[in-house]
């Protein structure tokens, strides 16, 4: 430890290699703020609970803030067309600018990540009023995608706050991992700097044996922090016969990003019922998989019949077993989509499926043309 570090931060680092809570906000930058809200709120039970923007004092842009129970989004765009969000969706499409960590002290937090080599890209701000204390200060991570550290006591005092009768929920709890797409050879480093700058410890490794088709494969390694609460699952590239589905996320985002984030739910068979009846569309997953699942997994009682038609995937580990689903694009580019997961014990990430899943990945891949 770097002995010029506060004695603050000095006391934070001694409890725990790294305090976190969990995942904070989840900022997306987009072209349309109003109807992003609106889409995650009819088509995933998002509340929108708070607003800011021109009409509460903030020029430059419109925000929306929502939440799902524990999880909680910022939806952002830009009111001027020289402006960082507008930038950034020029080069990117609509994407997640920001995965946010709640700290017991963003400040300590800062400091320490930013000793360990971490890039500052924004200092600490406190805001405050009758209605909350936070306190964000925010590093630099893969491409152009930032980590704000967020300490906060009530609400979020940036957001005026709306009372949301209208939504309703799709039983969608918290964020299970965020993904990121890297690019070819920068996956270790990208796990060596959450090692070191939050301790963040290797949870899995699957390498192009474990995750390839006949046609493109990938790399992949989990790292976890916060006693597990934060999972960040590293893809790679790999080589194949045809293009890797995360070159073709590199080629459309430009940069390294983020290429999805699982939410939980509790039953995935009435989250994914509700959200498929609202006009989401999850990949579709051939007959095929179902027999050779059940073969393998014949210990499990589940209704193979529902499972199969909600192309529900499921896998099994040691400690228990998962369902999961995956969206289509969620925007024009093939960039950004959600996962939906509900654990029972497994603590995995499905690599049973991922052969099955990468095939109905790439079946879309090929209708665009990118395979
Ligand atoms: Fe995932």
């Amino acid at each position: 430890m770097d002995t010029d570090l506060t004695l603050r931060a000095q006391a934070f680092a001694a409890k725990d290699p790294f305090p976190m809570k969990g995942f904070g906000p989840v900022e997306w930058w987009v072209g349309n703020a109003f109807l992003t809200a609106q889409a995650f709120r009819a088509l995933l039970g998002f509340q929108i609970v708070g607003y800011a923007g021109p009409e509460t004092g903030l020029r430059d842009r419109s925000s929306y803030l929502l939440r799902a129970d524990r999880i909680q989004f910022i939806v952002s765009g830009a009111q001027e067309s020289d402006h960082e969000i507008a930038d950034h969706v020029k080069v990117h499409g609509p994407g997640v600018r920001d995965v946010g960590f709640l700290v017991p002290d963003a400040v300590a937090a800062f400091e320490m990540a930013v000793d360990r080599g971490a890039e500052p890209h924004r200092e600490a701000v406190v805001v405050e009023n009758d209605r909350g204390r936070m306190v964000q200060a925010t590093i630099k991570a893969y491409g152009d995608t930032v980590h704000s550290l967020i300490e906060l006591e009530g609400e979020d005092p940036r957001f005026e706050p709306r009372e949301d009768t209208v939504a309703r929920s799709t039983g969608l709890y918290a964020i299970d991992h965020v993904v990121a797409n890297v690019e070819l050879g920068k996956m270790d480093e990208w796990v060596e700097f959450y090692d070191r700058v939050f301790a963040f410890t290797l949870l899995k490794h699957f390498d192009d044996d474990a995750i390839s088709t006949e046609y493109t494969a990938l790399m992949s390694k989990v790292v976890t922090g916060g006693d597990g609460v934060i999972k960040l699952p590293i893809n790679e590239p790999a080589h194949g016969k045809k293009k890797s589905q995360i070159q073709e996320y590199l080629d459309f985002y430009v940069t390294p990003g983020v290429q999805h984030l699982a939410l939980s739910t509790e039953d995935l068979v009435t989250s994914i019922a509700d959200i498929h009846s609202r006009g989401i569309e999850t990949i579709y997953v051939p007959h095929e998989y179902y027999p050779a699942a059940r073969k393998r997994l014949s210990n499990i009682d589940i209704d193979w019949e529902i499972i199969e038609r909600h192309s529900i995937l499921v896998d099994q580990d040691d400690d228990g077993y998962l369902l999961q689903t995956f969206t289509k694009m969620m925007q024009d580019r093939p960039t950004v989509f959600f996962e939906f997961i509900e654990r029972r014990g497994a603590t995995g990430f499905g690599l049973g499926n991922f052969k099955a899943l990468f095939e109905s990945i790439e079946r879309e891949q090929a209708k665009r043309g990118n395979l």
